[in-house]
């Protein structure tokens, strides 16, 4: 069964509290956090303080996806902040020996993401290491975006390299393509817009899974 991941990044940010309770109670898996620096891309959302205030209010998997440059420099603030999952960009730059080393010591999980212009055999270098890989369906920085189509061929190469590897997708999805996506090989879906710009956000969740039977 597919998971789904709201990005609160379409969520009304001076009632956080308030939207991630409406995700959980409508069955969302995750809640997927978008980390921008306004450097690895031309956007800036939010930063360590505001996960750590979202983990006090919420017991949900907090998937946080860090759009930035040097990620070593953030990955252990984000991880006492309450981060579950540590997502980092190939195309950053960073000392990825640390960033693997800081989120296993503490047991959490680490993914690897791939923007739209890389290639998915890049993918192999991490493959022993990570516990997902977040394939971006748009470029990274903004929500409300359109899914880029050849992301379905990444995911599927991913699937190729590893039966059981955790893949996460991310821009992009709706009702329209949530089966194709799940049909390539995705496990986890995040979706913003979709979600949080649903007229019934109660049922959103239920019809996303249901398109997946
Ligand atoms: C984009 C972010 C996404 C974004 C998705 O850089 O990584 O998580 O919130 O938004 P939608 O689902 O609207 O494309
Ligand atoms: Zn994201």
């Amino acid at each position: 069964m597919i998971k789904i991941a709201p990005s609160i990044l379409s969520a009304d940010f001076a009632n956080l509290e308030r939207d991630i309770k409406k995700v959980k109670d409508a069955g969302a898996d995750l809640l997927h956090v978008d980390v921008m620096d306004g450097h690895f891309v031309p956007n800036i959302s939010l930063g360590v303080p505001v996960v750590k205030s979202i983990d006090k209010v919420t017991d949900m998997i907090l998937d946080v996806h860090l759009m930035i440059e040097h990620p070593e420099k953030y990955v252990e603030p984000f991880l006492d902040a309450g981060a579950d999952i540590i997502t980092v960009h190939h195309e950053s730059e960073m000392d990825y020996d640390f960033v693997k080393k800081a989120v296993k010591e503490r047991g959490k999980l680490l993914g690897i993401s791939i923007s739209p212009d890389t290639d998915a055999s890049v993918i192999e270098k991490y493959i022993n290491d990570v516990d997902m890989v977040l394939v971006m369906s748009v470029y990274p920085g903004f929500g409300g975006q359109k899914f880029i189509e050849t992301s379905l061929d990444k995911v599927r190469k991913i699937r190729e390299m590893s039966m059981d590897m955790t893949i996460e997708i991310d821009g992009g999805i709706g009702l329209d393509n949530i089966k194709k996506v799940y049909d390539a090989g995705v496990n986890i879906a995040v979706a913003g817009s979709s979600v949080y710009g649903a007229k019934n956000i109660d049922t959103i969740i239920d019809e996303f899974k249901s398109r997946c039977k």
